[in-house]
């Protein structure tokens, strides 16, 4: 049975190998270098929610959001990232992981999430539209992956009382 919850920083290590699993994939976003527990346990401790899915007792997921801008105008905005370990796609997970986040975010006084996709990841493309996303554009040539150019479809949802 699954559940999403709160992140906290014991979940550290499995956060970082489902992150690492999905920056190897080279689907979802741009970097490329792999991240250590360390760097995940640098996420926690602020105010923007971390969420997980565990199944049968072990991390399958995660969403997190983060800082869009340092402005103070924008601070009801959040960057958001979301990952399923590789053996578990497609199975629920990330739209209970991705719903937990907008929730969270939502409680917590966020009126936006905010985020890039590969034009070519349609599982993503389609969970974001499933839970009310809205792909406002595509930024052309946004970076390099393995020295390739690459496009990024924005999205974004709104939330609380920025949605009504
Ligand atoms: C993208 C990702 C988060 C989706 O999570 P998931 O657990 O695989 O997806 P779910 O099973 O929750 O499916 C939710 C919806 O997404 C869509 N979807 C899921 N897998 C899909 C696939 N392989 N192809 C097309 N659409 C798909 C469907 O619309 C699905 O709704 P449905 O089950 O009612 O048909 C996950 O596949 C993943 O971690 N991919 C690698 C990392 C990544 O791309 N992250 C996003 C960066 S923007």
């Amino acid at each position: 049975m699954s559940r999403c919850r709160p992140a906290t920083p014991a979940d550290a290590v499995a956060i970082a190998a489902i992150y690492n699993e999905g920056i190897e994939d080279r689907i979802a976003t741009f970097e490329t270098r792999h991240r250590s527990t360390h760097d995940i346990l640098s996420w926690f401790g602020g105010h923007h929610p971390i969420v997980v899915v565990e199944d049968g007792g072990q991390v399958v997921a995660f969403a997190a959001a983060t800082t869009y801008r340092t402005r103070e105008c924008y601070a009801g905005i959040a960057e958001f990232s979301i990952y399923v370990a590789r053996t578990h796609r497609s199975r629920g997970y990330g739209r209970a992981a991705m719903k937990g986040l907008c929730d969270a975010a939502e409680r917590a006084g966020f009126w936006k999430l905010v985020s890039r996709v590969f034009p070519e990841n349609a599982a993503s493309r389609e969970l974001l539209k499933a839970l009310g996303f809205r792909e406002v554009g595509v930024y052309r040539r946004h970076g390099k992956v393995d020295g390739a150019w690459r496009d990024a479809v924005i999205v974004e949802k709104l939330l609380g009382e920025a949605a009504k």
